[in-house]
């Protein structure tokens, strides 16, 4: 998967990208990152410009949409020469190459405090793309044209504003990576761990067995693993019922709780079920 981030601080993005985790996926090919100075498509040849006084009056500076709408076509035409590289394309077969140079627009997402906030959901869905393009944007925002052009998706990170698009962007593009199969050495990790199914995950205890004088729930130290799974889960719904009702909610709507099978004498007013008296295991 590749990553095309269009940007005024392009060491801002390399630096932090190219560590850790990301840096070995990146090391062995399975992601790619490209940071382009958006500053390099200035038709200002002096000063490099790529901002201007917003019409209408108001504060601060507005990001002009030429040099945007260039560095986006560079960009683009680049994605598409690699579509279009023709490895395994019959040259004989003509509807095939007419077929093959049909230039597909890339997935552009700008990351703005304006848009759909992220969630695990997206992340998975943008990590089906092979290639994703960002545009961070910076001092008052963007000329509004060059977005209606080229954006596909506006995603914010949060109902806060940072000063730039950097920092949601390298968030997003780190969610997205982490589920490009081969990225994470585990592949469980991915599966097991917080907003899968919308509850977050369960505690967990690494060695001694006792620190400070807790314990690790003995459970989890019978090798009993069905039980360590069932209260792996119960731990994980009562956790988000405590933590996130929001996520909680969606959870139980496509979740209905069932009633314990065991026995329990019934309450004679009508009784609330709650996470704890209910169980969704069979
Ligand atoms: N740019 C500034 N603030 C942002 C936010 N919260 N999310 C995405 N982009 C931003």
């Amino acid at each position: 998967m590749n990553f095309h981030i269009m940007t005024l601080f392009p060491e801002m993005i390399e630096h932090s990208l190219s560590t850790s985790i990301l840096g070995r996926a990146m090391m062995k090919g399975l992601i790619s990152f490209e940071a382009i100075n958006i500053r390099d498509y200035s038709k200002d040849d002096k000063h490099h410009k790529v901002d201007d006084y917003t019409y209408g009056g108001g504060a601060g500076m507005l990001m002009q949409a030429q040099p945007i709408y260039d560095c986006y076509l560079a960009i683009a035409e680049k994605i598409s020469a690699g579509q279009n590289s023709g490895d395994n394309i019959d040259k004989t077969n003509v509807a095939e190459v007419d077929n093959c140079c049909e230039k597909k627009k890339p997935r552009v997402i700008y990351v703005t405090p304006q848009g759909t906030v992220f969630n695990q959901q997206m992340a998975a869905d943008f990590a089906k793309e092979e290639d994703l393009v960002f545009l961070c944007g910076h001092y008052e925002g963007v000329d509004e044209r060059v977005l209606e052009e080229i954006v596909t998706d506006y995603v914010s990170i949060g109902d806060y504003v940072l000063t730039g698009g950097e920092l949601p962007a390298m968030v997003m593009i780190d969610a997205i990576s982490r589920l490009v199969p081969g990225v994470l050495n585990n592949d469980e990790s991915a599966m097991t761990e917080s907003f899968n199914n919308n509850l977050l995950e369960y505690p967990q205890y690494s060695r001694p067995e006792e620190w400070m004088g807790k314990k690790v729930p003995a459970i989890l130290l019978s090798g009993d693993h069905k039980k360590v799974d069932e209260w792996r889960l119960e731990q994980s719904i009562i956790r988000t019922k405590e933590r996130r009702p929001d996520l909680y909610e969606k959870w139980l709507s496509e979740n209905p709780l069932k009633p314990e099978k065991k026995k329990r004498r019934r309450r004679k007013s009508n009784p609330e079920i709650n996470a704890e008296d209910c169980t969704n295991i069979e």
